[in-house]
């Protein structure tokens, strides 16, 4: 079975409840949830996949906890390793930046030869501008809880039917 890590901030209460929710749908995999304000390199290395947690801040920014893990694993070879991304954010007052730090966390795990899944359709979303954009289509799960909660369920089970695919 597949070892799959969820990894969010605990302490981010919106996005830890969507990643519970995450979690909860992923029947057929063995997955356990991370705290990445305190895993450590060794914790991130042994598992086959990762879903990552990524809400943008300060005008398309990473969260501090992700700007502060980073470092660490910088020099580590992802090859063969599945990361899909999930972020929260708010198209209507940062239609610049629509959850641009989804974008962002991809494109540092790509860099170091992990395959991202978990690509989405642009539809249903109305923003200018996302560094999540790559072509026509978002390169994870973008959740607006400001301004389209109503769609969230349906966009995690979307979405987790499509990874139960994806991570295998
Ligand atoms: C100061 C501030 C800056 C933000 N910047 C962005 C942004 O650039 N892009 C975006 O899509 N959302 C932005 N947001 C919205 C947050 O991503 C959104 O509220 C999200 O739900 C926060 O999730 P969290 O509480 O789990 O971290 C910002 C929110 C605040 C308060």
């Amino acid at each position: 079975m597949k070892k799959i890590a969820v990894v969010y901030s605990y302490n981010s209460v919106k996005s830890a409840k969507i990643a519970s929710k995450i979690a909860d749908h992923l029947a057929n995999f063995s997955v356990e949830k991370l705290n990445v304000e305190n895993c450590t390199v060794k914790e991130f290395s042994i598992f086959d996949g990762f879903i990552l947690s990524v809400p943008t801040w300060f005008d398309g920014e990473l969260p501090n906890y992700w700007d502060e893990f980073l470092p660490a694993l910088e020099n580590l070879d992802f090859n063969n390793k599945k990361i899909a991304l999930f972020g929260l954010g708010d198209q209507k007052n940062y239609p610049e930046n629509f959850c641009d730090a989804v974008g962002i966390l991809g494109d540092f795990f790509e860099k170091r030869g992990a395959s991202i899944v978990g690509y989405t359709s642009c539809e249903g979303y109305d923003f200018e501008s996302s560094r999540a954009l790559k072509g026509d289509r978002l390169a994870g799960l973008l959740l607006d809880q400001e301004n389209q909660s109503k769609l969230t369920d349906a966009r995690i089970l979307n979405w987790t039917k499509q990874l139960e695919l994806e991570f295998n």
